[in-house]
């Protein structure tokens, strides 16, 4: 079984400040910081790191070698990321001084997938291999029904949550991975306790992994349920600590390991993102999270 994560790669320019700015408010930065990011790539990179061979497509711009370079250094299959012209996708990252974060993002290379390049990426993969999406690349409608055509398993981290997902056939879905604020807007449920119940009734056939920061996440299908703690730490950067989860917990459930170790491994996994700053550059290896 292959592993293929077909997103967005960005350069996430990340400014430190005391608070998020408020609308109408100037506030200076104590420090800039350049990492490379994007919910694609930081998913690639935890994937790769957690020891699954993984293929990358997508789109870099003129500024993007160092994310092709990242995605190599990590053994991430870089052979089906073009090259387009302009500016590569990028994001600019505010980290107030508890950690939390907000983000604003410039779709730029992530916007120019086209079918071509989809259909040509996926006649490499077929029944039973896995495609892992998020909500920053154009044509994911397009991607989910042609995979689905295939017979692959669809991973979905429905994220950021906008109408172009209303355009997707998400009864196709294998996988989601959820945060509590993308629960709300797919079920119009508040409660995270309710939550998981209303996204299976929504999507019957769907697995649900739902993430709740500081009060841990659950995992709920049609049979079954587990709830996984947080490991408490010192938050510094919270950027990506949703990205480790979704690599880690696919990792092992990949590996054939049972739902509640691979909550706890992707627990584990975040809690250390969370420990340092950026976004792929926070995720932790393998051993590193055994280590934990
Ligand atoms: O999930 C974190 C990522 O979201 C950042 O790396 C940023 O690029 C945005 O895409």
């Amino acid at each position: 079984m292959k592993v293929l994560n077909f997103g967005s790669l960005n350069i996430d320019y990340v400014y430190t400040v005391d608070h998020i700015v408020r609308g109408g408010e100037t506030i200076s930065s104590e420090k800039t910081e350049t990492f490379p990011g994007g919910k694609g790539l930081n998913q690639s990179i935890a994937l790769a790191r957690a020891g699954v061979p993984v293929y990358h497509a997508g789109a870099v711009g003129e500024d993007g070698e160092m994310l092709l370079e990242l995605c190599r250094a990590n053994g991430v299959d870089t052979r089906f990321i073009r090259r387009t012209e302009g500016r590569n996708g990028h994001t600019v990252i505010q980290v107030d001084r508890n950690g939390q974060n907000c983000i604003l993002l410039f779709g730029g290379s992530n916007q120019k997938q086209t079918k071509e390049h989809i259909d040509e990426v996926l006649s490499h993969f077929e029944a039973g291999d896995m495609l892992v999406l998020q909500n920053e690349v154009n044509h994911l409608d397009y991607l989910i029904d042609r995979a689905w055509e295939r017979g692959m398993v669809i991973v979905l981290n429905p994220s950021p949550f906008d109408d172009k997902l209303k355009a997707c056939d998400m009864t196709k879905v294998a996988y989601f991975l959820v945060n509590e604020v993308e629960a709300e807007q797919m079920t119009g449920e508040s409660d995270p306790g309710k939550q998981p119940e209303r996204l299976l009734e929504a999507y019957p056939g769907g697995k649900f992994v739902l993430t709740m920061g500081s009060r841990g996440s659950m995992y709920k299908d049609s049979l079954q349920e587990f709830h996984q703690d947080i490991y408490k730490v010192n938050a510094v950067d919270t950027t990506a600590a949703g990205d480790t989860f979704t690599g880690f917990f696919l990792a092992a459930i990949l590996e054939g390991r049972p739902i509640p170790e691979a909550l706890d491994e992707a627990a584990r996994a975040s809690a250390i993102a969370v420990s340092r700053p950026g976004a792929s550059s926070s995720i932790p290896t393998v051993e590193e999270v055994k280590n934990f």
